[in-house]
């Protein structure tokens, strides 16, 4: 298997539009009538989902005339979340075949289609012509990508002089070696964890300044603990999570990162960014 095999491989669920559908319809939700906030506990793949976006597009600055890049966008939950809040328009790019289709047709029903493009492509080669972006955001992805270099320099290269970079992802913050499976890989070799400041020093080398960057290990922490609490309570998890994703595999990897999140070997950082003129 490829590079790119690899990936969409351990990201593919094999029917995961109708997965979600059946936890909508639990709910008492038709897939043509759903909102954006009822696909959120499910769309958003990164730690902290719908909350953490918030949080974090709120410091790009994004204006309703804008298009906006969603590096490794996933189903496309921030996409809609982005469109929906600021107006703005957004292209996506995702490796995994199934959760570009499935975000497409998530866009459908919520009815964000004529916002929003979801293209089966890698960040690592982006189809589009340079200084195209108002501004770019990645969540939970570097982590998949061993040649940040080339990662930088194609995000740098499709903006505009003055446009925002945000990057929120899960980083290194100790040597030691993780406990796997984690949800973006169940081995080593296809992780490919950073520190912060390897992230800051690309950012620099491909024309980024004024990085901001913020720790977000205690809003994490927080969050596993309440999803725990929440799960304990309901025995069970609710119709719609992350675990649609992961399926059975979820009981494992979410556990696992929060015992490497509790040994300090990762931590998800924020890092917002300046594109120089
Ligand atoms: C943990 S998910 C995060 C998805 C989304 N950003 C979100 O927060 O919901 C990681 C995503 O990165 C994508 N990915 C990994 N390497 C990639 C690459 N080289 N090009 C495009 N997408 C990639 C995977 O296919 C997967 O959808």
């Amino acid at each position: 298997m490829d590079y790119a095999e690899k990936i969409s491989t351990h990201y593919a669920h094999g029917n995961l539009l109708a997965a979600i559908k059946a936890g909508l319809e639990v709910q008492g939700v038709k897939a043509e009538n759903a909102s954006v906030e009822d696909l959120g506990p499910v769309d958003e793949f990164h730690i902290g989902g719908r909350v953490a976006s918030a949080h974090f597009l709120n410091q790009l600055e994004i204006k309703p005339s804008q298009t906006i890049l969603d590096v490794g966008c996933g189903l496309g939950g921030a996409a809609r979340f982005l469109a929906k809040t600021y107006g703005a328009k957004v292209v996506g790019v995702d490796l995994t075949a199934e959760y570009v289709e499935t975000g497409q047709a998530l866009c459908e029903w919520v009815g964000l289609s004529d916002r929003i493009e979801l293209h089966h492509e890698s960040v690592l080669s982006l189809p589009f012509e340079a200084v195209r972006f108002d501004g770019a955001f990645m969540m939970h992805v570097g982590m998949n990508i061993q040649d940040k270099q080339t990662l930088t320099a194609e995000v740098s290269r499709v903006l505009k002089p003055g446009a925002r970079f945000g990057i929120y992802d899960i980083m290194k913050t100790n040597d030691e070696e993780l406990i796997y499976p984690v949800p973006w890989s169940n081995t080593s070799e296809t992780s490919w964890l950073a520190r912060p400041e390897d992230y800051q020093a690309v950012l620099k080398a491909n024309g980024f300044a004024n990085v901001k960057e913020n720790n977000r290990r205690a809003f994490a922490m927080e969050f596993f603990k309440k999803m725990k609490a929440a799960g304990d309570a309901a025995e069970g998890p609710p119709p719609l999570g992350l675990h649609v994703l992961m399926k059975q595999s979820s009981a494992e990897k979410i556990p696992n990162m929060v015992a490497n999140l509790a040994a300090n070997r990762i931590s998800p950082i924020e890092m917002i960014a300046v594109k120089g003129d």
